[in-house]
């Protein structure tokens, strides 16, 4: 049994990451096991705040996500919390809110299973330091992991676990996010499924594999020299080459539209005046620009008059998941 809180609740508030280097593919589902490492950028105006309560005398698991009821998510939250503590553990009430649009590209999961797993354990009193925490995280989102960490982060990934580092704190290298949402309903495909399929049909998946770790060194050594145009050049390269596994799976996977295709490019023409900044695509239709500081305003601006962008969304680097007070 676990020594559980006192009033079995806790609350906690993660921050979504957003990698340069992809986690696209898994070692071994079953744990969630990345076949590959990844690094990342945590944000700081990006947040879910998570609160679990258990009680022996609750019949049944409950989520509700922004104070509406949701059963879409309520088997992984119910089976990440059977991962932490057992399944005959009490029955838990999970409330989650979040400042942006939910399963659309923006690393959701990431802030939520980050929260999630500090709050339930903390409510069940379990102990535990943040590496364990983050790979508890890890095997229910894998980018959930990497929200432990602030600033920009690096995962590796081992053959029976991962670990983590933080390879720049948040206001070493003050990177600046601007988010183009360009479609704020939910994917079609979600990421797990799409990494399945991506393993099981794409002729490219063993060759992004295979030249991941080349990835991770360049831009772990963009991010420590501070060297803005090597970082950009891998990231972009990165990118590129995970919605090229994507789209050549059978069937194929394409979460772009034309929205995205033209923040691209003013992201593209930024970058040809000579603005440091360049883009990165998830598993959804967002583009996410990254950029000096100085550059931010005309980025988000440019980015914001681009043809189909409903929205602008700016961030810094933020810290990584913790604990808050009850309200
Ligand atoms: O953590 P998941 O299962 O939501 O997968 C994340 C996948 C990408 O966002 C596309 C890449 C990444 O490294 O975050």
């Amino acid at each position: 049994m676990t020594p559980w809180n006192e009033n079995m609740r806790a609350y906690a508030v993660a921050q979504p990451n957003i990698a340069l280097v992809k986690y696209w593919g898994k070692r071994d589902t079953g744990i969630n096991l990345p076949a590959a490492g990844s690094l990342s950028l945590t944000l700081d105006s990006l947040w879910t705040k998570m609160s679990v309560e258990f009680a022996d005398e609750a019949e049944f698991d409950t989520l509700s996500v922004n104070g509406v009821p949701n059963s879409t998510m309520l088997e992984r939250v119910a089976a990440c919390l059977d991962r932490l503590l057992g399944a005959s553990r009490p029955k838990a009430t999970v409330g989650s809110e979040s400042n942006f649009p939910i399963a659309a590209g923006l690393a959701s999961s990431s802030s939520a299973f980050a929260a999630l797993v500090m709050a339930a354990t903390r409510a069940a009193g379990l102990g535990g330091d943040t590496l364990s925490l983050a790979r508890l995280a890890g095997a229910s989102s894998g980018s959930a992991a990497r929200s432990f960490y602030e600033g920009i982060v690096e995962l590796t990934a081992g053959d029976r676990e991962i670990d983590l580092h933080c390879v720049a704190g948040a206001s070493e290298w003050p990177l600046r996010i601007v988010i183009a949402v360009t479609e704020s309903g939910p994917k079609a495909t979600g990421s797990g499924e799409a990494m399945i399929r991506s393993a099981a049909t794409s002729p490219f998946y063993r060759t992004w594999l295979e030249r991941q770790d080349a990835d991770l060194d360049a831009a772990r050594t963009a991010v420590t020299d501070q060297d803005f145009d090597r970082l950009a050049d891998v990231a972009e390269r990165n990118c590129l080459k995970m919605h090229s596994v994507m789209w050549t799976c059978r069937p194929p996977v394409v979460y772009w539209n034309g929205a995205t295709l033209n923040a691209m490019e003013t992201v593209r023409a930024l970058r040809r005046e000579g603005v440091p900044v360049f883009f990165t695509i998830d598993a959804g239709p967002q583009v996410k620009a990254v950029c000096l500081p100085a550059a931010c305003d005309k980025v988000a601006a440019r980015l914001g008059a681009t043809e189909g962008v409903r929205q602008v969304i700016v961030s810094g680097l933020g810290s990584g998941a913790r604990l808050l007070d009850q309200d």
